[in-house]
């Protein structure tokens, strides 16, 4: 819990992956678990569900949860996200080109922030004039776990009750006009998956992003590669979201005796899944804390993994790439500010979230 670690976990999350497994930190109330397997084997997991309180997907188990996800899940893959894609596509190009004329701009606040919550916002068909306020949100703790709901839901209920009465394709429209067994949803449901679903775009992509940019920033030599070959910036996208998920740490509660990382433990206990120490674990990845856009299989564990997966996988994925082939079209000369150096921080959350660069 110091400023240190925070600032960089990394040795600490090693530490803890080579001598304490699994281990209880009094400080965060939780039993902590590193190593890859044992995240993996704790996340999937019947008898862990989310910390309370909460009333999004996350929150939700069994019949519930597989009835709420079924409703936003065919409006975030396959032709659905290629659409919203395209605009996120258009965006990027109007905000790379806007950065394009400048001597020095900070692409975190000009770019990682505004694509993805635009993209999420394009897909509910929420009016883009609000993206600025769904980001303020978003940097005072809107996840996809919720946040800041009141005054989400303030903002919400008068695109519900026009919804209701002149439902579009939009997916805020789907979620207005759908039942789970003959009942449709509440506004309270509605508006607690919309804010997992801005708050997951607009906090964890926007760190995502910004954790990928710097990763190749700091290396020039893959990022030329990149630039040459277009077509492996999904993979150098999926290694940035291993050696730096923008969610190092996923939070359960036991409701029954559970066995974690092979030792029991009762009722009520609560699990920190260290997703960020299992992605460098060197018995899952090679030179685990190499940034390598060659890496065969950098897994998908950031995304968490079993039932509570992120269903945002794909549109995220579509975001950085349309976001980044706009920014190498725009920007030739791409590259840090002088004397700049990314400082990432945060642990339930992180990345950095300042980025200066030369764009010319
Ligand atoms: C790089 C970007 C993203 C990362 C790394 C990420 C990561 C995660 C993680 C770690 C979880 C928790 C899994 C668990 O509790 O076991 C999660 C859940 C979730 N994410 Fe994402 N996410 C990203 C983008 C998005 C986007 C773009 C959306 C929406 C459009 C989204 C919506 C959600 C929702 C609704 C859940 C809850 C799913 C459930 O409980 O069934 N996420 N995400």
């Amino acid at each position: 819990m110091s400023p240190g670690v925070a600032s960089d976990p990394y040795p600490a999350f090693r530490a803890l992956r080579e001598g304490f497994p699994l281990v209880r930190d009094e400080l965060l109330g939780a039993w902590v678990v590193s190593r890859y397997a044992d995240v993996c084997g704790a996340l999937v997991q019947e008898g862990l569900v989310a910390v309370p309180p909460g009333r999004t997907l996350t929150h939700m188990e069994g019949h519930t949860h597989r009835a709420h996800r079924a409703l936003v899940e065919p409006a975030l893959r396959g032709r659905a996200v290629a659409a919203l894609a395209a605009g996120a596509s258009r965006t990027a190009h109007v905000l790379a080109r806007r950065i394009a004329a400048r001597e020095e701009a900070d692409l975190f606040t000009e770019f990682c922030q505004w694509l993805p919550t635009a993209a999420v916002m394009a897909a509910l068909g929420l009016p883009h004039e609000d993206t600025a306020r769904v980001q303020v949100w978003c940097r005072g703790g809107l996840t996809h776990l919720g946040g800041h709901h009141h005054e989400l839901d303030a903002c919400l209920r008068p695109h519900l009750d026009r919804r209701r009465a002149h439902p579009g394709t939009d997916l805020l429209s789907v979620l207005c006009g759908a039942e789970i067994d003959g009942r449709p949803l509440s506004d309270e449901a509605v508006c607690g998956l919309v804010g997992s679903l801005l708050g997951g775009g607009g906090e964890a992509t926007a760190l995502a992003f910004a954790s990928f940019l710097a990763n190749l920033l700091d290396d020039p030599q893959q990022l030329a590669v990149v630039r040459e070959r277009r077509a492996l910036i999904p993979a150098a996208w999926a290694e940035s979201l291993r050696r730096d998920p923008p969610a190092p740490v996923v939070l359960r509660r036991a409701v029954r005796r559970v066995t974690v990382a092979g030792a029991p433990l009762p009722a009520g206990a609560v699990v920190a899944c260290l997703v960020g120490a299992a992605n460098r674990d060197p018995a899952r990845f090679a030179r685990p804390d190499r940034y390598d856009i060659h890496r065969s299989d950098p897994g998908r564990l950031a995304f968490g993994t079993g039932r509570h997966a992120c269903p945002g996988a794909e549109l995220a994925a579509r975001t950085a790439e349309y976001g980044l082939r706009a920014l190498l079209d725009a920007l030739p000369g791409l590259r840090w500010a002088p004397g700049f150096r990314p400082a990432p921080r945060g642990l339930l959350t992180r990345g950095p979230r300042t980025l200066l660069v030369r764009p010319r």
